[in-house]
């Protein structure tokens, strides 16, 4: 017994020793973790992300150095302070940590960007759970006269349920709101609004609550999802946040997509949005030519990179809804399949930033898709 006991306590050790503070939450948080690693914000440096790492390598250079790091890797303190980039493990393994997260206190507003206010404490995390409140430090009761020992939070660090910025999905907003170039023009457009009357948050659609236990020492039926549920992972459940209402004229039909989350859909630079139309009509197959949901941006009437960006050539992203009109007449007996998905990059993105090598990176993800009988 002592000899397991003291080789858990050197393992433990060995782990808080690591400069890969992850690494310490892995230990009971195995299942976090897990998700983390494959998740778009473990992924989001210029090493872990190669449409990321082709946009800096294009990006103009100038005194400011790396000055994505805010957002991409705020947990790299060189890169965040200084504007040095280099391979290191931070870059590498948590460039958004589990700590840099669970301790942003507050959202500054800026003009080009937010900024998120940390506490800076390493051991002191913020949550999100309905029910509780205060702050939660370690504590172990003996009842039954010795025999049934129980604990309760967690004996690394304290937790505090009580940052209202955790609950509205506002701890999102420091690196989500936007992204404005050097001439005040927003590349990212996610235009969220955040009301407290909403049924859904930022959290409760991108971290849906799924099986698994939070942490080994307390079994708990589900966790937050952190692999993150969009475009990576999940794709098809956030269809659910998606309708579709079909109507028909003589001539044509048109489709209406709506948009059930509280911000724009698609609106990333060179991402892209497609809807395909597909009929079958007694025993052929009737392709239409599918609709792209993009924002193109441009400066004098061109398409230019996003850095030099002033205006928008074209805008065809989901706000609340949009009506598409597809010129093509529907008898009875078709059988009409709509399918919306997202590529992380257009065709056109992966041309201009040479990645045509990579395969996955343009791939069609489906979103939603549905069968419409006439
Ligand atoms: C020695 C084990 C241990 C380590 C290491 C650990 N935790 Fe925990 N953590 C716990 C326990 C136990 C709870 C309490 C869960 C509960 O109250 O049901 C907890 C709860 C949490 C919660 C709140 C969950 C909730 O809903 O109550 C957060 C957030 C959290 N941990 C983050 C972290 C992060 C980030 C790290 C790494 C820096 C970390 N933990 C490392 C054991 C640990
Ligand atoms: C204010 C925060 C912020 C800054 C600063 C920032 N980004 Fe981003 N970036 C984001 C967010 C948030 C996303 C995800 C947006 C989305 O998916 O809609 C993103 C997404 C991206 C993507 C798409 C990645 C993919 O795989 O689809 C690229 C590429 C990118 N950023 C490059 C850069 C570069 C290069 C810089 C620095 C010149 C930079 N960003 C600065 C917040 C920022
Ligand atoms: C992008 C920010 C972000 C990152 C990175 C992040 N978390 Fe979280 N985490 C959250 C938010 C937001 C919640 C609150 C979820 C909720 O309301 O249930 C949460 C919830 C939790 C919980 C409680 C789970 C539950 O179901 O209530 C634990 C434990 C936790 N995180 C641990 C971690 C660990 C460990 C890591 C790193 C491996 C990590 N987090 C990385 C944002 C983050
Ligand atoms: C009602 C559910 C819902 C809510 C609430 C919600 N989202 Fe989304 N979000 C979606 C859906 C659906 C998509 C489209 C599928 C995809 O691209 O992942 C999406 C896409 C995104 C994307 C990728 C955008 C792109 O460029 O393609 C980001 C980033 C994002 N959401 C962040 C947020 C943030 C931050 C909040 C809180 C302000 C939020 N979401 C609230 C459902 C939701
Ligand atoms: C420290 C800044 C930061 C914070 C805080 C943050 N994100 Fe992100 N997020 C990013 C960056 C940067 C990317 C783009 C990563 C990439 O692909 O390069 C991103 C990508 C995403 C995406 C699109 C990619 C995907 O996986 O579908 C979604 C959705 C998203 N974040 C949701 C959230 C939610 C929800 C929260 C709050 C719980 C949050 N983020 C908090 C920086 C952040």
């Amino acid at each position: 017994m002592r000899y397991i006991l003291l080789s858990i306590f050197t393992i433990m050790f060995a782990g808080f020793l690591t400069a890969n503070e992850s690494k310490v939450c892995q230990k009971c948080h195995p299942i976090i973790f897990s998700e983390y690693y494959e998740s778009s914000h473990r992924n989001a440096s210029a090493y872990n992300n190669p449409i990321h790492q082709a946009m800096w390598d294009a990006h103009p250079k100038d005194e400011k150095g790396y000055t994505c790091a805010k957002c991409h890797s705020p947990s790299d303190a060189e890169a965040l302070k200084n504007g040095k980039l280099s391979k290191n493990e931070t870059q590498l393994e948590e460039p958004i940590s589990c700590v840099y997260c669970h301790t942003i206190k507050d959202i500054e507003d800026g003009d080009s960007s937010n900024t998120n206010i940390s506490t800076g404490k390493q051991k002191e995390f913020y949550t999100a759970e309905e029910g509780k409140k205060g702050k939660a430090e370690y504590k172990t009761q003996t009842s039954w006269f010795g025999l049934v020992k129980e604990s309760k939070s967690s004996p690394y660090h304290k937790i505090d349920y009580d940052n209202k910025n955790y609950y509205s999905g506002n701890v999102c907003m420091g690196c989500h709101s936007h992204t404005n170039n050097e001439h005040s023009f927003d590349i990212s457009m996610l235009d969220a609004v955040i009301d407290e009357k909403d049924e859904n948050s930022c959290v409760t659609c991108h971290m849906p609550q799924v099986l698994g236990t939070k942490v080994t020492i307390n079994e708990s039926k589900t966790h937050a999802y952190h692999g993150i549920a969009g475009i990576y992972h999940k794709s098809k459940n956030m269809g659910e946040y998606i309708d579709f209402k079909v109507s028909k004229s003589s001539s044509e039909f048109s489709v209406s997509v709506i948009n059930k989350s509280n911000h724009a859909l698609f609106g990333q630079a060179f991402r892209q949005g497609i809807l395909k139309a597909e009929i079958k009509r007694d025993a052929k197959t009737i392709e239409l030519k599918p609709f792209i949901f993009e924002r193109i941006l441009a400066k004098d009437g061109k398409e230019v990179m996003p850095w030099d960006a002033k205006e928008t050539l074209k805008d065809s992203l989901i706000y609340a809804k949009r009506e598409i009109i597809f010129a093509y007449t529907l008898k009875k007996g078709d059988r009409l399949t709509l399918t919306l998905g997202v590529q992380r990059i257009s065709d056109e993105g992966i041309k201009k930033l040479k990645l045509e090598d990579n395969k996955e990176l343009s791939k069609f993800r489906v979103l939603k898709s549905e069968q419409f009988s006439f």
